[in-house]
């Protein structure tokens, strides 16, 4: 399947799901090579990380802690605008390493947002794993070393990521046809 339709967008196939997954396995290696006797925690962040997160994290062979969060953003009453917040962190991360897992990295700001609600917390390390980055959208500054693959600007789908909630469910990853 070349090209699928969701909702009222066209998208053509952009990295097959043997790619993703031959990459997935490598970052996992780094991982596990770079944190072995850490007991490291994986944050996974939802929704859109989740098939991701279950194909990295059965790769990872050290011992291991997985949990989920979500990244919430509502509007402020005053005009500082969008607020974000954590949700579903119950675990004590003080002196953790602690393993940040984010489907895409756009604009970066609500990496930057995680990364100092989460330091609050007082971890002894954060690591940032993200299956894809767009490098040409950052707008702030993020140490990224264990990211599957820098892409276009262009909207994408499927593998986790959605287009207005529809198209996670898809095994490869699409590109919006313009
Ligand atoms: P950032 O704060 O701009 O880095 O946005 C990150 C969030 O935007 C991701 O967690 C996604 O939910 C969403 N996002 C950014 N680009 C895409 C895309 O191409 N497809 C689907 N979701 C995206
Ligand atoms: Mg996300």
């Amino acid at each position: 399947m070349n090209t699928v339709q969701v909702k009222d967008k066209q998208f053509a196939l952009y990295i097959s799901e043997e790619k993703l997954l031959n990459r997935v396995k490598e970052v996992a290696e780094q991982l596990n090579a770079d944190l072995a006797g850490k007991n490291p925690l994986f944050l996974v962040v939802l929704n859109g990380s989740f098939v991701f997160a279950a194909d990295l994290l059965r790769d990872i062979t050290i011992p291991c802690e997985i949990t989920f969060v979500r990244v919430a953003s509502y509007e402020g009453t005053s005009s500082t605008g969008e607020i974000k917040q954590l949700l579903g962190l119950t675990q004590d991360i003080k002196g953790r390493t602690v393993v940040i897992v984010e489907d895409i990295i756009d604009t970066g700001f609500t990496m930057k947002e995680l990364l100092h609600m989460l330091e609050e917390k007082n971890p002894a390390e954060i690591h940032i794993t993200s299956l894809l980055v767009k490098p040409g959208n950052l707008k702030v500054d993020l140490n990224i070393p264990y990211r599957c693959f820098d892409i276009e600007n262009d909207f994408i789908v499927g593998y986790g990521l959605d287009y207005d909630h529809e198209g996670r469910n898809l095994r490869h990853i699409y590109q919006v046809v313009e």
